[in-house]
């Protein structure tokens, strides 16, 4: 019997085989185990995607989702309201310059590398990739370092969720009050104290006449800090993942480094962190033979709709030349995802500092540990070998 239960861990360390048997035979699913309906095939999700109006994101898009940040963050407001305050935060990403970011990006790189040393053996999760993004977060935000570890702490616990009661349980819940806070604190400072960093200018930005209300900026920081922490470093995990696990692909990325921003899109196809994302049903639809009521829930796998045959010839098979251009590894439609291009940068660079001095890693162990997320999927610790 088919079943997409996306609190189980044997779920999370293989959900590939589960996805195809879905698209295959039941590509308009309802789940008992999320309590929603799951679309797994590519054209039904872009679709979706196109369709807000239908699919809305006014009851948040996390799979399972904060009481309260539903309707007030980017990711979880419809048009028209999502159109104007995107349009700000749109306008202020569009500020940062990613020439000047390439510096401080390969400098996070370096030292994590120095201190990382001659190790044969280390902690990639901790010592690599939380080090680079909470680092480039806080270049842009102009955080303290005496703050990171417990931001990457908190915004690990924000993305999980309970796998026995199968909803946010007090942890997440009160991470997500410790970053809202955190945020408040940021805010009250930069509004005391104006600076030239992300969190003042989300405070000033003013498109045609608008501007954030103080709620909004306070989500945005929260949400963004999240985003930024983990969705980066679930992907920079996944992405070492996927060269360990294809040393050809490496090997070839090594000899050749212009070929790391085309494997940075394979892996954001093939395997990434952003599985799936949840859409709120504004009218019935019928679907494959099924009718999805109005104020039902939908899962949206992007993962799965990334591995849908009718979109991508053989596509278990990891080809780093394979250019997919249109994957939905950031999403797509109103919502695509805003920190594309930065996390594009981020792990291009990165992986161009780590591949130069480890030409050659593996990783130690052959089953891993999964973060217990219903809505990502990243390794909760990746121990790599050279
Ligand atoms: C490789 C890393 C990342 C991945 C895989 C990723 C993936 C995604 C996906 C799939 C969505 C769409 C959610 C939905 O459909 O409801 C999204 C939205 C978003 N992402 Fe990312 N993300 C990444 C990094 C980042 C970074 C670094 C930032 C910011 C610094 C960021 C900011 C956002 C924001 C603000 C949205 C909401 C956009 C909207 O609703 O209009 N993301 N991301």
């Amino acid at each position: 019997m088919l079943r997409f239960n996306p609190y189980s861990a044997a779920f999370d360390a293989d959900p590939f085989p589960v996805y195809r048997a879905l698209r295959d035979e039941a590509p308009c699913f309802w789940s008992e185990d999320a309590g929603m309906w799951v679309l797994t095939r590519y054209d039904d999700i872009v679709r979706a995607l196109t369709d807000w109006r239908t699919y809305s994101s006014s009851r948040g898009n996390l799979m399972d989702e904060f009481p309260g940040r539903a309707g007030n963050t980017l990711g979880s407001m419809d048009p028209p309201r999502h159109d104007r305050v995107r349009g700000i935060i749109s306008a202020v990403f569009a500020k940062q310059n990613l020439d000047h970011l390439a510096g401080p990006i390969r400098a996070l790189a370096q030292q994590a590398l120095t201190d990382i040393g001659d190790a044969e053996r280390f902690d990639y999760t901790n010592d690599f990739s939380a080090r680079v993004t909470v680092g480039l977060l806080s270049a842009l935000m102009h955080l303290p370092e005496h703050d990171h570890r417990e931001l990457r702490e908190q915004a690990v616990l924000m993305v999980q969720s309970d796998p026995v009661t199968r909803r946010k349980g007090p942890e997440h819940l009160a991470a997500f009050e410790w970053m809202k806070a955190y945020a408040g604190r940021v805010i009250a400072e930069r509004t005391a104290q104006p600076g030239d960093d992300l969190v003042s200018q989300l405070l000033t930005a003013e498109v045609e006449g608008q501007r954030l209300t103080a709620e909004e900026v306070q989500m945005t920081v929260t949400t963004l800090i999240m985003a930024g922490v983990e969705s980066l470093s679930g992907f920079l995990n996944m992405f070492a993942l996927n060269l360990a696990d294809h040393p050809d692909a490496r090997r070839r990325l090594v000899a050749d480094r212009a070929l790391i921003a085309d494997a940075v899109e394979e892996s954001l196809r093939y395997n990434t962190t952003a599985q799936r994302f949840r859409r709120f049903l504004q009218r019935d639809v019928e679907l494959h033979g099924q009718t999805m009521k109005e104020g039902d829930f939908v899962a949206l796998c992007y993962g799965a709709a990334n591995r849908d045959e009718r979109k991508f010839p053989d596509p278990d098979r990891y080809d780093i030349e394979r250019r997919p251009r249109l994957h939905l590894g950031f999403g797509g439609g109103v919502h695509a995802c805003l920190g594309s291009s930065i996390a594009r940068l981020a792990t291009r660079l990165a992986f161009e500092e780590l591949l130069e001095v480890m030409p050659d890693f593996d990783r130690a162990e052959a089953t891993l540990d999964w973060v217990p997320s219903s809505t990502f999927r990243s390794p909760l610790r990746l121990d790599l070998v050279r």
